[in-house]
């Protein structure tokens, strides 16, 4: 790691790895409910337990997201962070404002409405909160030695999720209306301004994993972020088809979000393509597997299973049954949790000294999790569809239909299980990277004494550099 400020990214990922442990928790009590063992209802009741999973995915994501900047907005501006103490702040003021939502869920304190679920005054906090953070990388950004496509794509990213918060946080008596502009945020995050962030921690990813030139990494950026804004805006109207909006939008929506998938495969097919031509070789492979199975993943998740019920013909169908949960995880796992866990792999040695960057634990984390997720994300199709058939087509009443589909939900346990034994291998992992190091301050990526790096495809010329390489000098 280049600047000694880099280091407050470590805090960020411990307390993902923290965060994620819970939210797998709260996701095997909601599966075992759904199995019709529900013996904690009394205190955790369905209701809560999901609040509590998919707000603990958004936080650990986001905290994720915070620490990837913490790490990449240094090397990127090319000076040390404005603030480390604010930066210790907004993560301590962050997991406080957690803690008492998740409380709040058990005590029936909570908003009700899918994701943005915690209550108001709870969410002044987190605009307070999100503002030191923007603070503190936008002076970073600002007073930075250099400017790059990565950083400013990644900071307007941070900064229009952080606006696209506020439409939440409006009160209305109209359902329609309040719905209406929660998509805003749920969807307007994920299918836009997110992948903003994936983006660019994609390309920072790519240009220090596969040596390619940063010019030919960010001009596809743009790209990126131009299809993303092209397909995902006017997309929105895929949430507007049955809610009490005009006709109009069931074109809109049809149209518009079945182009959305083209982002994604433009991902996956660019990290593919820049990963064959890499000029070098890295030693940090278990992060180039997390960096390319993440553009992979996201694009089956996300752009995929994605398509597969977004037209309204389908969607009429398929609204707001497990098929949506079947989407939601592999795409939710495939782009934001899988591009987390790329940088943290990627940012461990560098700052810790350690180099468990080859060794069967991270490579057994690595497909145990995947594999498990896909088998979860099977399950959750099987029930699925089983439950629009009986529910949408066979007009069966909801609950009996639950309890039809009770037996998917063993699959989809044993899945989680073999998903969870990954995780905590990477856990694992990452505890024996052991704390930040002083000692690797200033120690270079491509250090050729320190990374022991191969330099056989190297052209002459970076060859000849011994300590820098200076390819990664000139990135
Ligand atoms: C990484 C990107 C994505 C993530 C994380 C994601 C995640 C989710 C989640 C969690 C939901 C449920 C939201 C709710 O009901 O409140 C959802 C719904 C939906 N998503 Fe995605 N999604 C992504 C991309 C896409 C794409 C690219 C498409 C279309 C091609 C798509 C199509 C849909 C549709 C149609 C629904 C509504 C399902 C329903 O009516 O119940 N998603 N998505
Ligand atoms: C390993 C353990 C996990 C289990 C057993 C599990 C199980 C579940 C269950 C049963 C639901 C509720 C479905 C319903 O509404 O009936 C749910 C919701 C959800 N989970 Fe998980 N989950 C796990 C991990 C994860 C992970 C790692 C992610 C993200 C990467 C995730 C993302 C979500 C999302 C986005 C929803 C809401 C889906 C929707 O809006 O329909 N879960 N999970
Ligand atoms: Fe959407």
């Amino acid at each position: 790691m280049k600047f000694r400020s880099q280091k407050v990214a470590y805090w960020f990922f411990a307390a993902c790895m923290a965060l994620l442990v819970l939210q797998i928790v709260y996701g095997f009590i909601m599966g075992f409910a759904h199995m019709g063992l529900d013996g904690l209802h009394n205190w955790i009741p369905f209701n809560a337990a999901r609040a509590t999973h998919t707000n603990l995915l958004v936080v650990w994501l986001l905290t994720g997201f915070m620490g990837a900047s913490y790490f990449m907005i240094p090397d990127e501006a090319d000076r040390e962070l404005h603030s480390v103490p604010l930066a210790y702040v907004q993560l301590v003021s962050l997991l406080l404002v957690g803690v008492v939502a998740i409380i709040g869920f058990h005590l029936n304190w909570w908003e009700g409405r899918k994701f943005l679920e915690i209550p108001r005054p709870l969410d002044y906090l987190v605009v307070v909160n999100i503002l030191l953070f923007l603070y503190n990388i936008g002076m970073t950004v600002w007073r930075g030695n250099r400017f790059t496509t990565t950083g400013i794509v990644l900071y307007m990213g941070l900064t229009s999720a952080a606006l696209l918060y506020l439409p939440g946080m409006i009160y209305f008596s109209n359902q329609t209306f309040d719905s209406y502009f929660r998509w805003w945020v749920v969807h307007l995050w994920v299918e836009g301004v997110w992948e903003l962030i994936m983006g660019a921690i994609l390309a920072y990813l790519l240009i220090k994993l596969t040596g390619v030139d940063r010019e030919v990494i960010e001009k596809w950026l743009y790209i990126i972020v131009g299809l993303t804004f092209l397909s995902g805006i006017l997309g929105t109207g895929h949430h507007y088809y049955f809610i009490g909006t005009p006709r109009y939008w069931l074109w809109i929506g049809g149209i518009f979000s079945a182009l959305e998938p083209l982002a994604f495969l433009g991902m996956a097919l660019f990290a593919v393509a820049m990963y064959r031509r890499s000029g070098r070789t890295h030693p940090n492979k278990i992060s180039l597997y997390w960096t390319i199975g993440c553009a992979i993943m996201s694009f089956v998740g996300a752009g995929f299973l994605g398509f597969a019920h977004t037209l309204p013909q389908v969607n009429l169908y398929t609204h707001g049954t497990l098929v949506t949960a079947m989407h939601g995880h592999l795409a939710f796992w495939g782009a934001y949790a899988m591009i987390v866990l790329a940088i943290i792999t990627y940012a461990m040695p560098l700052m810790t000294g350690r180099k468990l960057w080859n060794n069967m634990t991270g490579m057994l984390a690595f497909w145990a999790s995947n594999i498990g997720m896909v088998g979860m994300t099977g399950a959750f199709a099987v029930a699925g569809i089983a439950q629009v058939y009986l529910e949408r087509k066979m007009g069966m009443d909801f609950l009996a239909v639950q309890k039809e589909v009770e037996v998917h939900f063993l699959g989809l346990v044993l899945a989680a299980s073999l998903f969870t034994v990954g995780i905590l291998l990477y856990i694992y992992n990452f505890i024996r990277y052991g704390l930040p190091s002083d000692e690797m301050i200033g120690v270079n990526d491509m250090d050729a004494s320190w990374a022991g790096v191969s330099h056989t495809q190297q052209p002459q010329e970076e060859k000849s550099s011994s300590l820098h390489a200076t390819a990664e000098e000139a990135q």
